[in-house]
């Protein structure tokens, strides 16, 4: 044996190579994205999605020595978990695995092969495999006929990825939603979720608990309604769609790949979208993101506007149900109607006044609970003053004709977008901006009347008493308020228009008689 010839070298080294690579490097170096009842995964190995998006493995969160089961984005130098299997299990130290078990289900075993975590689909499958897609979907099929008999994205943790739906089922009660960590630290679930209601028109609810924390208005084909400034570039991706026998459900399907919805662990839903060169997160259209944000912040029929102090006021024609809560800036127990409508009066059937009418209040986040009226937009008023439990309504294109009962709640009036409101109310209430023009312009006329006739007197007085020529230059100015330039009514006219000054039309009592509300027609 001779020296090797230098090309037989190189393909001996070659060789050593690949054989070196194959030892010691394949499991870690290429990317399975498939987990076998075969091939589990044990911490602190991972599977990685075929392209390379997205790896599910062993994680540890800051400030905690508790080790989960998750899905991060790979490719992002901030590590960012998007979901979580065994949260409010943690493996308190590295002996864990994610296995197919014997039934078929996914399961995290901690290191005394104790199931932690399972998928817990009931009907047991003899061959399974779980897969991570590119999607950043988990998902767990039955071999035999490769059928999804579970996925990640129908059970999601705090993000809503790209190509994710969430979806609310009335008819079996079954509904996908959002649900916070506890803490950045703690992956177990939180007191926040998201997700849609069921409840008349579909919108995006947040709840803190089982109560309401912030709503996102109506969904108008395009957008939802009560976020102000969400443009056409911030729904993008988004849509929803409403089967209208019970199944709605969104999905988000954006351009741009490293971008998704998060609801943190203090409640607050955001879109993140990555910024290259910054390397880091930057997050757009908060909610809440406003003290007025907060559901029902200012009560039943009160109406909040973060730009003033206090942020709360209520609807007008109504007053605040507790003065003294209010003017401590607890809002909670909202306003009360001031002057009940004709309507409710009528079932007393005491007295009939005028029609009850409808005022509007322009730019508004509508209130919750609406509900869908068939009627067409030059309906919709008549639709609501016809029905007695009507007290408002609201037409949106793309939405249509909007009808409340019982109480305004969550009102907020908006800087930008919005919605012109229409609110029942008695006919006096209505009328008293006008009524106040009235009252106003009817004692200025018989003030400066008054005023006059008292001069003109004085002036006759002080000439004839003094005979003085040159204090009558001071009273030539007062002098220009002439008689003639004020309103002269003949006293027939004024009858007439007051009803022979019936009571009806007096307003109140002043220093120079009474007061009466007309309407004149100037000739
Ligand atoms: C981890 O938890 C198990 C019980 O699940 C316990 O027996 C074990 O001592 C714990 N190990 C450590 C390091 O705390
Ligand atoms: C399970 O299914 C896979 C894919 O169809 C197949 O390759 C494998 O041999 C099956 N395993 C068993 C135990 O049947
Ligand atoms: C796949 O096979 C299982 C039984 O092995 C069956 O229950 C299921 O309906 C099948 N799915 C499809 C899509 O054929
Ligand atoms: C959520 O509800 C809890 C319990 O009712 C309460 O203590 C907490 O302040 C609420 N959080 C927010 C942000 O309103
Ligand atoms: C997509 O990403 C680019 C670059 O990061 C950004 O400028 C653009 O606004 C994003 N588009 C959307 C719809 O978020
Ligand atoms: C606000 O008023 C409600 C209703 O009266 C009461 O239950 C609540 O405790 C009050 N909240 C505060 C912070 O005082
Ligand atoms: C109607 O009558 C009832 C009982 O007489 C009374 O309690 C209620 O306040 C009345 N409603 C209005 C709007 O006056
Ligand atoms: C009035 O509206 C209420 C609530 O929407 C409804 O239950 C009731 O049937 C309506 N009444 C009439 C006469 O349309």
């Amino acid at each position: 044996m001779g020296l090797l010839p230098c090309a037989n070298v190189t393909i001996l080294f070659q060789a050593l190579l690949i054989i070196f690579f194959s030892c010691f490097c394949l499991p870690a170096c290429t990317a399975i994205d498939t987990i076998t009842l075969a091939q589990p995964i044990k911490d602190p190995n991972a599977i990685i999605s075929n392209s390379e998006a997205f790896k599910l493995g062993f994680f540890r969160p800051a400030n905690t020595n508790n080790r989960y089961v998750g899905i991060w984005y790979n490719k992002i130098s901030v590590m960012t978990v998007v979901w979580v299997a065994n949260r409010d299990k943690p493996l308190n130290d590295s002996s864990g695995t994610v296995a197919i078990s014997k039934d078929g289900n996914l399961v995290v075993l901690d290191g005394r092969e104790k199931i932690i975590w399972s998928s817990d689909v009931s009907n047991s499958v003899s061959n399974s495999s779980a897969q991570l897609l590119d999607t950043g979907d988990l998902v767990l099929r039955d071999n035999s006929n490769g059928s999804i008999i579970w996925d990640s994205f129908q059970h999601p943790s705090d993000s809503f990825l790209k190509r994710m739906r969430i979806s609310n089922n009335a008819n079996t009660g079954e509904r996908i939603r959002l649900t916070s960590w506890k803490s950045p630290s703690d992956p177990s679930i939180g007191s926040f979720s998201a997700g849609l209601t069921d409840i008349n028109l579909p919108e995006f609810f947040i709840w803190n608990g089982s109560l309401p924390y912030w709503r996102s208005g109506p969904w108008n084909g395009q957008k939802f309604i009560g976020i102000p400034g969400m443009d056409s570039i911030y729904a993008r991706g988004l849509n929803l769609i409403d089967d209208r026998e019970g199944i709605v459900s969104i999905s988000f399907n954006p351009e741009n790949e490293s971008t998704y919805y998060i609801l943190n662990s203090e409640g607050t839903l955001g879109r993140r979208y990555w910024i290259d060169g910054i390397e880091d997160w930057g997050i757009r259209f908060p909610a809440p993101r406003t003290e007025c944000d907060v559901y029902g912040k200012c009560g039943p029929f009160g109406s909040c506007n973060p730009q003033d102090s206090p942020i709360c006021t209520c609807l007008r024609g109504f007053e605040p149900k507790d003065i003294e809560e209010w003017n401590n800036r607890n809002f909670t127990s909202g306003c009360l109607r001031r002057t009940p409508l004709r309507c409710e009066r009528n079932s007393n059937s005491s007295e009939v006044g005028k029609e009850d009418g409808f005022l509007k209040l322009k730019m508004m986040k509508l209130p919750d609970f609406a509900e869908l009226s068939t009627a067409m937009e030059d309906e919709c008023k008549s639709q609501c003053s016809k029905n007695c439990s009507c007290i408002a309504y609201a037409y949106y294109m793309g939405i249509g004709c909007m009808l409340w009962t019982e109480s305004l709640i969550d009102v907020q009036k908006l800087s930008m977008d919005g919605v012109d409101l229409y609110i029942r109310m008695a006919y006096t209430e209505l009328d008293k901006k006008k009524n106040m023009n009235l009252i106003i312009s009817v004692t200025v006329i018989i003030g400066s009347l008054t005023a006059a006739i008292c001069t003109y007197y004085l002036k006759r007085w002080i000439v004839k008493r003094r005979g003085c020529s040159n204090e009558s230059m001071l009273w030539d100015n007062v002098d220009q308020v002439k008689l003639e330039e004020l309103p002269l009514y003949k006293f027939e006219k004024l009858a007439i228009a007051t009803d022979n000054f019936h009571l009806e039309n007096k307003l109140g009592q002043g220093g120079f008689g009474p007061v009466y509300r007309v309407m004149l027609v100037h000739q």
